[in-house]
């Protein structure tokens, strides 16, 4: 095993080189008879965002649990700053497609939620929340609880959480798929914007190829049964990233390259069904 030394926060090896937050190695994943993927590599470096897109059920859900130690693989290695994953661990955060927030808590509670299981001091737990509350733009809806206010701002809420704990890796399962198309564009933008404040390695699970192209700085296209990485997309978009990136030529072409890539399989399992 490589030592690693910490300097200001980011792991290096003992050769200097930058050790990826993220290694995921020949990483296979089973349920019993379903075999979900199987070897997949994949390395998310300081800071990076990876979206990752595919059909339904090929398996992002479950990839990203893994990564959050909440399932174990069945194959291969994952390791997070060097080490393997085991469990939920301090450092990792992440929001779910269906907010995942407890309904018998406010909107200030369930931010509290993941400093208080830290074991912060009261005080500071009440700053961290009221700062994370007015990053996502939930000043005022403190005392509401989550069927008190609309899913945009549910979501929200699930975010806040998140970025309370200070994650140095932020997992997202499709965060937009629950809202409207409206809210989710709104969402994408401000999401942009607190990446640029505060940039996290994040690993961004999507089914809308606009906003993987919008998010990511790669893309990774899961495809097959049992699934594998079947592309690796370089986004070599601009950053910052805003509503202009969508109207560039390049971001056109990515657009297209990532939707030819997915709809030979949509467009040849329609067929399969309809002979
Ligand atoms: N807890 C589970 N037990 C058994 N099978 C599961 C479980 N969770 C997911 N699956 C199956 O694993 C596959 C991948 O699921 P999932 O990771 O949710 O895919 P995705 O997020 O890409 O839609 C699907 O076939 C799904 O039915
Ligand atoms: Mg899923």
């Amino acid at each position: 095993m490589r030592a690693t030394i910490e300097t200001e926060g980011e792991p290096v090896t003992a050769s200097g080189a930058a050790q990826p937050r993220i290694r995921i190695s020949r990483a296979g994943m089973r349920y019993d008879a379903i075999e979900v993927f199987r070897d997949v590599d994949l390395e998310v470096g300081d800071r990076e965002v990876v979206a990752i897109i595919g059909p339904s059920g090929c398996g992002k859900t479950t990839l990203l649990r893994c990564i959050d130690g909440l399932l174990p693989l069945t194959a291969g290695e994952l390791r997070v700053e060097g080490e393997p994953v085991r469990g939920p661990r301090e450092g990792v955060a992440m929001v779910f497609q269906h907010f995942g927030l407890f309904p018998w808590k406010t909107v200030a509670q369930n931010v509290a939620y993941g400093l208080k299981m830290a074991g912060q001091r009261p005080d500071a737990i009440a700053a961290k929340v009221a700062q994370c509350i007015k990053l996502v733009g939930l000043a005022g809806f403190e005392h509401y609880y989550p069927h008190q206010v609309s899913g945009g701002m549910q979501q929200r809420c699930g975010l806040a959480r998140a970025l309370a704990v200070e994650p140095r890796v932020l997992l997202m399962d499709e965060p937009f798929g629950a809202v409207d198309a409206q809210t989710r564009e709104i969402l994408q933008f401000e999401l942009l914007k607190i990446w640029e404040m505060r940039p996290t390695t994040m690993v961004f699970v999507t089914h809308s190829i606009d906003e993987a192209v919008l998010m990511g700085d790669r893309i990774v296209v899961l495809k097959g049964r049992p699934s594998g990485v079947h592309e690796m997309v370089e986004v070599d978009l601009p950053r910052p990233r805003s509503r202009a990136t969508l109207t560039l030529p390049r971001f056109a072409q990515l657009r297209e390259h990532v939707w030819s890539t997915l709809m030979a399989d949509a467009i040849a399992a329609e067929h399969e069904v309809r002979q």
